[in-house]
């Protein structure tokens, strides 16, 4: 019989409201981070936040119908609001996961909500109370009593079995987590390529996870990777300070590489205060010392770190062939470097590793081998000390000729 609304219609109308919710964050998602995004916590095409949303709409719209937009407008506003905000705090809570992050916007509440999202919302609200839900309730009172029942009981079988294996994979998340950061060393490449690929999905689906797994993979690693490298600061950089004479033996790693000639192009580009041939040099051989120091491949370390920055432009210039304009030189710059090294060079693992790696924590995954890892700090290690006497000397050039300057002054006055 059409007409009388039972509890099954309204199982139905909480599957048709988690279904366009998701429609909604699919289109934005997917056109915000330019590919197609399966957005929600749950597997299949829901977003059972979106239905309760609904839900409390609905009934609050029964309460509020005859009342001025401006109360509904604010009324309706603040309890979507609440819900956004105990959704969030309990996800965080319960999964220790931070599925939506609203910090960056303006008048955020711990992220978990913010102004300009809750006045969207309860736009959106009004517009779907108003228009969207009656034509649904039309729509659904039409159907018959027992395919509604059918329905809404398949819907509801699916559903609890779609929310436990999400359930599943969030902690399965959460542990695989876990294991990459304590194992990451010992774990060999298909292993990790697997596990992060594994994580593809609910990254995509939820950004801000990827916040989570800087936090919790990168910075961890970070800092173990320094406690690690803080003997050697001590003792290769102190012993190092002040001169450069290269062992016979680092020659004839690198002479190859250093004498052909597409390498030596290198000299005529300049790199921080000096040109990218110098640069590489200092770096490869910072490398080449530490991983002889703690018993690593050595060789691959000072050949990798030759080969690092080994791209023939200058990066302030984004009109080269190598570099087209809305491309990044910082993230871009080490496949280039990679692949003007294969066309070169016989170039292993080891060494294709530290050069696509060098950049890390810039690009999201980790190197995977301790000699990368390394080059990676002599790098930045290297690099900074170069901006640093750079800057140093910039700001003694300018005092003086401030000094030359009221100097001249004086003798005019
Ligand atoms: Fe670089
Ligand atoms: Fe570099």
């Amino acid at each position: 019989m059409a007409g009388v609304i039972s509890i099954f219609h309204f199982i139905l109308l909480f599957a048709l409201y988690s279904f366009l919710g998701w429609i909604i964050e699919v289109i934005y998602r997917s056109i915000t981070q330019r590919h197609f995004v399966n957005a929600g916590f749950v597997f299949g095409p829901f977003l059972p936040i979106y239905g309760f949303g609904a839900a409390a709409a609905i009934f609050l719209e029964s309460f509020l119908s005859g009342w001025h937009l401006i109360p509904r407008f604010i009324i309706l506003g603040l309890v979507i609001t609440a819900i956004e905000y105990l959704v969030g705090f309990f996800a965080e809570r319960i999964f220790k996961l931070t599925l939506w992050d609203y910090s960056e916007n303006k008048f955020n509440l711990h992220g978990r909500i913010c102004l300009h999202f809750s006045i969207l919302w309860t736009i959106l609200a009004l517009l779907f109370v108003m228009f969207i839900h009656p034509a649904a309730i039309k729509m659904v009172t039409l159907l018959d009593d027992a395919s509604v029942k059918t329905t809404a009981v398949l819907f509801l079988v699916y559903f609890a079995v779609d929310y436990f294996f999400s359930v599943l994979s969030i902690s399965a998340f959460r542990k695989r987590i876990a294991y990459l950061y304590t194992e990451y060393l010992n774990l060999d490449n298909i292993e990790i390529e697997n596990i992060l690929n594994s994580l593809q999905r609910l990254r995509d689906a939820f950004p801000a996870l990827n916040r989570y797994v800087d936090t919790n993979i990168n910075s961890n690693i970070r800092n173990r990777i320094s406690t690690f490298l803080k003997p050697i600061q001590d003792k290769i950089i102190m012993e190092m300070q002040g001169r450069m004479s290269f062992e016979p033996e680092y020659y004839e790693i690198i002479q190859d590489i250093e004498q052909h000639e597409e390498f030596l192009k290198l000299k005529e580009y300049f790199h921080h205060n000096s040109s990218i041939y110098a640069h590489v040099q200092e770096v490869a051989y910072l490398s080449y010392r530490i991983c002889k120091f703690l018993k690593l491949d050595y060789r691959s370390a000072a050949r990798g770190a030759l080969l690092h920055d080994f791209f023939l432009y200058d990066w302030r210039n984004h009109d080269v062939p190598d570099l087209p304009r809305h491309k990044f030189h910082g993230i871009e710059h080490p496949s280039i470097a990679l692949e003007n090294a294969r066309k070169h060079f016989a170039v292993n693992e080891i060494e294709a590793d530290i050069i696509r790696k060098h950049m890390w924590p810039l690009t999201l995954v980790p190197p995977q081998y301790k000699e990368s890892f390394i080059v990676s700090f002599a790098d930045k290690y290297l690099s900074s000390k170069e901006f640093i006497s750079e800057y140093g000397k910039k700001r003694h050039r300018r005092r003086k000729q401030r000094a030359s300057n009221r100097q001249k002054n004086r003798r005019v006055h």
